[in-house]
């Protein structure tokens, strides 16, 4: 008979939920459970869902179906399922009904509350279901953090802005930010413990932190607040409201080492009219000012965004004009989504819904642009300098792997060097898609130009 109780989770969609997943483990781990990559040896699986686009449902619906049997083989074993899915109480009622061998079904409100629905149901054996309206805010509760020397810090839950295509304001609720001080004290205890050298804040729009408290605070100020703490570490931070965006944060950014030059600003489209219709409340120009000053005041910024193609009425015109969007800004890289019908959202119920066919181009088409534009900034980047992080010694004796800020992996030769410190690096060359560099031991500033030293091999 085996003496340990394992755990298994599954986790889909964003690093909310990621780091979601790490307080679930959190609870089962403060009970003795250990995790275990196998599910048929679980004793306890949890499902943490996500539903913002329909393809992660169907995969998650499936995923769900296939633990029937292993329920069947053993009948002790407790079933979870939890998160944005199982929020909306009409898909919670899908679930009891599709998968009645599912024991616990809570929202994401009520994340802070498993260890309590678990405690409950080993004791009572009764199914329970709870979705909460409301998110509230709970400190202190434990974290099994699985992202390595990264700690996600959420700063603030929900979203206020009502996109129309989004689905996400109506499964998390409001914004609600934390209080700073918490903020702080989780962060301070992270960093004591030496084993964590990057913070990550999370938030729906980091950029409104702090709207709903009565501290003088805002976004900028955290940031600042949290740099301040006498260790060595790089703070990052997702995701970012284009809107919201102040110039404070972008000299925050610019002024502090610390700060991680890395910014995701999500456009979603190129057309103004398309804009508009998806409630964004900016323009294409208004964007690109602010590209344009993140780019004059933070020379070495790795700007990244989010696409959105097939929106409702979306048509040619308007998906060269995010076509010609992604030439102009030269983006580091990009993530592009083909627009995915989620009931309840205004924009589900838009006339001139585009065809499967359509978005499917579309998306292809931003896929190729990407990747052309990510190369050429990958040879822009020979000659160049950029603070890295030692991740790990490759077998080759003298070479180790670096990231850089941006999170691009570097291959450097040296024979000492000590895992997780900060370095800077020249790039001197890239191979087969992979970047080559050296150390070096100057400030670190990214604006080095090409020398005659750096050679191109592929
Ligand atoms: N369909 C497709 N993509 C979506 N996103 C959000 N909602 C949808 C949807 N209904 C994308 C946006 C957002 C990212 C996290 O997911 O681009 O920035
Ligand atoms: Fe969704 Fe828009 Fe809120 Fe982002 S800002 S979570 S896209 S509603």
């Amino acid at each position: 008979m085996k003496n340990n109780k394992f755990y298994h989770i599954y986790t889909y969609g964003c690093q909310m939920n990621i780091h979601e997943s790490e307080k679930l483990a959190g609870f089962l781990e403060e009970r003795g459970y250990i995790e275990t990559k196998e599910p048929n040896l679980a004793d306890v699986i949890v499902f943490n869902t996500c539903c913002i686009r329909k393809s992660a449902e169907e995969k998650i619906f499936g995923n769900i179906g296939a633990i029937k049997p292993i329920k069947k083989k053993n009948p002790n074993l407790v079933v979870a399922v939890c998160g944005c899915m199982a929020q909306q109480s009409q898909m919670a009622e899908t679930i009891q009904n599709k998968f009645p061998f599912v024991d616990i079904i809570f929202g994401t409100h009520n994340v802070n509350k498993f260890g309590q629905y678990l405690d409950d149901f080993n004791c009572k054996h009764e199914k329970l279901k709870n979705i909460e309206e409301e998110i509230q805010i709970i400190e202190g509760t434990p974290v099994y953090r699985t992202s390595g020397y990264n700690a996600w810090v959420n700063i603030m839950y929900g979203c206020n802005n009502f996109c129309t295509y989004c689905i996400v304001p109506y499964v998390r609720g409001r914004e609600i930010s934390r209080k700073p001080q918490d903020i702080i004290n989780e962060i301070e205890n992270l960093l004591k413990t030496k084993k964590y050298k990057i913070i990550t804040l999370l938030g729906q729009n980091v950029n409104s932190y702090g709207k709903d408290l009565e501290d003088n605070i805002n976004f900028a100020k955290l940031m600042q607040k949290i740099v301040e703490l006498p260790y060595e570490f790089k703070l990052k931070f997702m995701t970012s409201h284009p809107k919201d965006l102040t110039d404070e944060v972008i000299e925050t950014i610019a002024n502090n080492d610390k700060i991680s030059k890395a910014i995701h600003l999500p456009v979603q489209s190129g057309s103004n009219r398309i804009l508009k219709l998806m409630n964004r409340k900016y323009t294409v120009e208004h964007y690109k000012e602010i590209i344009k000053k993140i780019k004059d005041k933070i020379p070495n910024a790795t700007i990244t965004s989010d696409f959105i193609v097939g929106f409702p009425t979306e048509t040619e015109e308007d998906f060269l004009a995010t076509c010609e969007l992604i030439k102009d800004v030269e983006y580091n890289s990009i993530f592009a989504f083909m627009y995915s019908k989620r009931e309840g959202t205004p924009a589900a119920i838009m006339e001139g819904q585009i065809s499967d066919e359509i978005k499917n181009q579309r998306v292809n088409t931003l896929l190729k642009l990407e990747k052309e534009i990510s190369n050429q900034k990958n040879y822009e980047l020979i000659g160049k300098i950029e603070n890295c992080i030692v991740e790990k010694k490759l077998e080759n004796d003298d070479e180790y792997l670096v990231k850089t800020d941006g999170g691009k992996t570097i291959i450097v030769k040296d024979d000492n060097l000590n895992l997780l410190e900060f370095v800077d690096v020249k790039i001197t060359k890239i191979s087969k898609n992979q970047l080559y560099g050296e150390i070096v031991n100057n400030g670190g500033t990214n604006e080095e130009t090409i020398t005659n030293d750096a050679t191109i091999s592929q």
